[in-house]
């Protein structure tokens, strides 16, 4: 969470370069946001609230920046708690991603030192120690020292106004350098870089970077140079450009005709890599958070039907609690679009104590789950800029399918009936009476104050997935269950014309999820159902086609695109929920 972007180098527009930076890294956090530059021996700040949008910073020429997009932590939203921040000679700034969890300490400390606070972040004591380190030693290695008496998973970059160069360091938090033509960048993410340079340096825990006319990697604690390892990233520059769409929200869910075909065109080595791992192990556990965590509650059904294989599911968060269950001849699957969330990367560290393998499905490649894992599987969605995952959700689903049919010995067979999927979404995305349906649905239920969403088998993931959607797009709290277990508690809460979704798809499920839904019906509950067949007890059914085992791909379109047009009549900003942040890099 929060974006960092730092620029130096020959160019005297610093401001705007880290500004453009900044607007692409606004989906890790948009409380606030801000930027300093160096103008002689002095730092230039301009900070604001709220989303930067199309903002523009009134700043001088400058050489040198550094910016700060925040998802708040310490301290609420306010220009004062907004990043940069800097110390009592106004010299030093400092931008951070992260939790100081011994702030406290060190801010009592330093206020006996007679240091002067303005924010109540956690970051703010970072300036002032270095202050304090700058009596009696340079730069670097105040910054170093500083940086070293941090506690918790934290990213730096500081800029002090008589130097030309940026320090940056990092335990856990991701940052990522740029080398351009006479120009150095340092960003949360490399695709805020990408336009700029293609030659980058991933930085590791514990290392520290400095950035002026030349760069220096060095090791954290000591401070030993280290020779970086240069990588050169080959994507395009990809702006994640809406081209003919209002949002992200739908751009991203009309992207699902290619990219999930795009999921299974994979190197086939690797995907038979990946499912022997699975076959070979003696237990596996899967683990993702959100949306990606509902991709993979969904492959234990995935794995269980169609390669009668038992896999462990645990929520990210939860996972570490299930380590002792570890052991060497375990396999973790961990699934992430941003590969950054820190319940993932602390669950591949668990795994790592067991000596557990440890594999991965994540979309941005270079990211920190993309290189802690021993094989990955890259989700190949493109760049998803909406807050709210659709997308990289089915290429997870086509990814476990498609590992699912190669463990049964189908994987051609599996792979054609994924591509139909795939094709029928496109079909179904063009249905203007389709997208009309949902518009009107959401037209007609969105002053309810909530929804209940039943699904049984593979559609209860889905179940819980639809009310993610819904609930980040619409603030309208939205319930998914199994559809068996409402009766034993929740169905107490059904009134009067509750809006339920029912999944219901033309497999096993069929008959009971139907008399789930004739119990929600007989308390009142309006039932909007989903699936190939009309059944007596919708009152409004969307039709989605029959494709078997892989209807769970499809399923989702409708809640997703409910979702969006929710979002519309609430006055929404389907993009970026209040409240979230793309890339949750703090536990
Ligand atoms: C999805 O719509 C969310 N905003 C969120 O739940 C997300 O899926 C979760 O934070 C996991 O992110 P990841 O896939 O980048 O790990």
């Amino acid at each position: 969470m929060c974006g960092i972007f730092g620029y130096v180098g020959n160019k005297n527009d610093a401001a705007d370069i880290v500004l453009e930076g900044l607007k692409l890294l606004e989906y890790r956090g948009y409380d606030s946001w801000g930027v300093a530059v160096k103008v002689r021996k002095k730092l230039s700040v301009d900070k604001h609230i709220g989303k930067i949008g199309d903002a523009q910073v009134n700043l001088p020429q400058s050489v040198l920046g550094i910016g700060h997009t925040r998802w708040a932590t310490h301290g609420g939203v306010t220009a004062a708690n907004a990043h940069p921040h800097m110390d009592c000679t106004k010299t030093i700034a400092v931008v951070h991603n992260g939790i100081v969890e011994n702030f406290q300490e060190l801010k009592t400390e330093l206020i006996e030192k007679g240091h002067k606070f303005i924010s109540e972040t956690d970051t703010e004591i970072i300036p002032h120690l270095i202050e304090e380190n700058l009596k009696k030693e340079g730069f670097a290695s105040s910054v170093r020292d500083a940086f070293n008496s941090l506690k918790g998973l934290n990213a730096v970059v500081v800029a002090y106004a008589p130097s030309r160069e940026i320090v940056a360091a990092k335990t856990g938090s991701p940052l990522v350098v740029g080398i351009g033509k006479n120009e150095l960048f340092v960003a949360s993410d490399a695709s805020a870089i990408v336009k700029h340079t293609k030659k980058v340096i991933f930085l590791e825990d514990n290392q520290m970077v400095i950035l002026g006319k030349r760069l220096k990697l060095i090791n954290l604690p000591g401070g030993k140079e280290i020779k970086p390892t240069i990588n050169k990233i080959n994507w395009k520059f990809e702006h994640g450009e809406k081209g003919k769409f209002k949002h992200f929200l739908l751009k991203e869910i009309n992207d699902q005709r290619t990219t999930i075909i795009d999921a299974v065109t994979q190197n086939e080595k690797k995907l038979f890599e990946f499912a022997n791992l699975i076959r070979n192990s003696f237990d596996t556990y899967i683990s993702g958070c959100g949306t990606a965590g509902h991709a993979c509650r969904m492959a234990t059904y995935i794995f269980s039907t169609i390669a009668k294989k038992h896999i462990n599911f645990a929520i990210g968060s939860e996972f570490s609690y299930y380590e002792d269950f570890l052991t060497d001849k375990s396999l973790l699957i961990v699934a992430s679009q941003s590969g950054e969330t820190i319940d993932l990367v602390e669950a591949v560290s668990a795994a790592r104590r067991h000596k557990s393998k440890v594999t991965a499905l994540v979309n941005v490649i270079g990211s920190t789950l993309y290189r802690q894992c021993d094989l990955v599987l890259p989700l190949r969605a493109g760049v998803e800029r909406c807050v709210l995952s659709t997308k990289s959700f089915t290429s997870k689903l086509a990814i476990f399918y498609l590992l699912a049919f190669i463990l049964k010995g189908e994987y051609s067979e599996g792979r054609k009936k994924i591509i139909k999927t795939a094709r029928a979404v496109g079909e179904l995305l063009d249905d203007k009476e389709f997208n009309q349906q949902l518009k009107n649905v959401a037209d007609e239920i969105y002053k309810t104050k909530d929804i209940y969403i039943l699904g049984r088998g593979f559609s209860f993931p889905l179940a819980l997935e639809a009310a993610h959607k819904i609930k980040e797009a619409s603030y309208i709290h939205a319930e998914g269950f199994a559809g068996g277990e409402p009766k034993h508690c929740e169905i107490s809460l059904v009134s009067e014309g509750t809006p339920t979704i029912v999944f219901v798809p033309n497999d096993e499920t069929k008959s009971a999820i139907i008399s789930n839904a004739t119990e929600f019906k007989a308390r009142g509950a309006y039932i909007i159902g989903i699936g190939p067949e009309k059944q007596a007890v919708f009152d409004e059914w969307i039709q989605v086609p029959d494709l078997g085992v892989t209807s769970s791909i499809i399923n989702i379109i409708p809640a997703q695109l409910l979702a969006y047009y929710l979002a519309l009549k609430k006055g929404n900003d389907p993009d970026k929920p209040r409240n979230l942040a793309k890339s949750v890099t703090v536990k």
